[in-house]
């Protein structure tokens, strides 16, 4: 089997050789950890952005969306704790005069233990094959029990360094370890510090008008700070929710595994503000929904697992984490968190302005309570990618590559393909593509043989090719190839809508939902 590593490269080339994602500024060789959605990433992104969209807020009657500007007063910031919090502890080798996530180079270091005690592990199956007892293995057998014992300690002495924000306890465990510069090889290691994660620009043309301002690291703010205009406005009545699509902005120091850690990413989030004290069964609720929604795409229900925060931020009083299983493992896709009255308090608190709610069955007044979900689109983007990237081996020897992208996420829902470019095939598929685009992303090609168009489609996902033939023009039929089986079935041309609809349409997976 390949490697899982070598298996997430070749999604990353492909990504590129197929028109999903290009490194920004390519021919200026690249802006780090920067990327550009190409022909067909666009529109797969689009539609998990319309799959997020519709499921708040066409299937909840009190979920409404907003658009709010990524430059916001700079006391927003203050407000919501990122000027002061909003930061990542570094540290600098001397040698290489690179610049290191501390908590990164530690948790490599984890990763590298479990690493050797899963060989151990895979070496021992391979020897006692069938008879093999994982569980007992991992228990019994000395070199395993070594460095399982060696990663907790690790992993305690970190966990406690991080909670603590304890700087000298993070090099210190560094140094302890003798963890290495991956690139001098050296332990010339500075002092750790904080570094915080905000793009800082200046906004206004005189000198003495000139304000910072910063790129927001989190839509988030943009909701809270409209909670009074939506709620008049709109005439809300708690609960309600707030849904907002649109870019964030941070300037990780480590970033890498392509698009999961980006600067500049895209964020779906959504507020949910209940009576106070009723927020953690809302919690319960909206970590269930948002499972379901993941599960309701199909890409296998056994790639998810909740991670749920056992050190919560002063402001929580509950947080988890979907994780989907990437090739590199078991990563934060979205998170769940009950936020209590912070950020709305926080805004009152600065901004001098009462933000409260008037309940009229309680006859109070009181801040709500929010319950927050986050999802980062292009982690969601990416996790969609991988669990549909195939490479099959065919019956003859051949080979192909094939996406099986959730149907109504696909970018090109029907490639028409006329046989061959004469004998009135290319305009009998016009006119077939003429009928169905105004529902469905088509795409019409007439170049190579036939057998290559289909490889290309499988390629990029394209659930569904329709072949014009001879026959096409004698009884307006058509061959249908689905793309995951590559069984071809004779239907009548006036029958595509139809069938298009019912395996294509995102309605089909919203209705899960219901
Ligand atoms: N308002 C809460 C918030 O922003 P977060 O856990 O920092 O919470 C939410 O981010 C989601 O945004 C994450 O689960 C992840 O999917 C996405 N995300 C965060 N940082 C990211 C980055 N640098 N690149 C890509 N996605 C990111």
């Amino acid at each position: 089997m390949a490697k899982q590593e070598d298996v997430f490269k070749k999604i990353v080339s492909h990504a590129k050789e197929y028109g999903f994602v290009f490194p920004s500024s390519e021919i200026y060789d690249g802006l780090g950890a920067v990327y550009d959605y190409a022909q067909n990433g666009v529109e797969l992104k689009n539609n998990i952005k319309r799959y997020w969209w519709e499921a708040m807020t066409l299937l909840h009657e009190n979920i409404v969306g907003i658009d709010s500007a990524i430059f916001m007063h700079p006391t927003i910031w203050k407000a919501s704790g990122h000027v002061d919090a909003f930061n990542d502890p570094l540290i600098d080798n001397r040698d290489s005069k690179k610049r290191y996530r501390a908590d990164v180079l530690i948790e490599d270091e984890i990763a590298k233990i479990e690493d050797k005690i899963n060989k151990e592990c895979e070496k021992a199956a391979k020897r006692f094959g069938d008879k093999f007892d994982e569980a007992m293995f991992r228990q019994t057998n000395p070199r395993v029990l070594e460095n399982q014992h060696k990663r907790d300690e690790l992993h305690a002495r970190y966990e406690k360094a991080m909670n603590d924000n304890d700087l000298a306890e993070l090099k210190q465990i560094i140094v302890d370890y003798g963890i290495v510069d991956p690139v001098s090889g050296t332990k010339n290691w500075t002092d750790v510090r904080q570094f915080n994660l905000m793009f800082k620009t200046q906004m206004g043309s005189s000198a003495d008008s000139t304000m910072d301002v910063y790129l927001r690291p989190e839509t988030a703010q943009g909701i809270f700070v409209n909670f009074l205009n939506v709620q008049k406005t709109g005439r809300m009545r708690i609960p309600f929710g707030i849904a907002q699509i649109g870019k964030a902005f941070r300037n990780e120091i480590v970033a890498r595994q392509f698009i999961f850690r980006m600067r500049e990413f895209e964020q779906m989030e959504m507020q949910f503000f209940v009576r106070p004290g009723e927020e953690l069964k809302w919690f319960d609720y909206w970590r269930e929904q948002r499972l379901r929604w993941h599960k309701a795409l199909g890409l296998g229900d056994d790639k998810y697992r909740f991670h749920d925060h056992e050190k919560l931020a002063h402001y929580a009083n509950a947080a988890t984490d979907i994780e989907f299983r990437m090739p590199f493992g078991f990563k934060e896709v979205e998170g769940i968190h009950s936020r209590t009255d912070f950020d709305l308090s926080q805004h009152a608190k600065f901004s001098g302005k009462k933000i409260q709610y008037f309940d009229a069955e309680l006859n109070e007044s009181y801040t709500p309570y929010v319950i927050e979900t986050s999802i980062g689109v292009d982690r969601m983007f990416l996790s969609v990618m991988c669990s549909s990237y195939e490479e099959q081996q065919l019956d003859g020897g051949d080979t192909r590559v094939v996406l099986h992208l959730p149907k109504a996420l696909a970018p090109i829902k029907c490639a028409i393909l006329p046989l061959v470019r004469k004998d009135g095939m290319p305009e009998k598929a016009h006119e077939i593509m003429n009928m169905l685009k105004f529902d469905f992303a088509c795409h019409y090609e007439d170049k190579d043989t036939v057998g290559k168009r289909y490889r290309r489609q499988d390629a990029i996902g394209t659930p569904y090719c329709v072949t014009v033939d001879g026959q096409t023009l004698e009884d307006n039929t058509v061959t249908l190839r689905d793309r995951d089986t590559m069984q071809q079935q004779r239907v009548a041309i006036a029958d595509l809508p139809a069938i298009l609809a019912r395996e294509c349409s995102l309605n089909n997976v919203l209705r899960k939902l219901m």
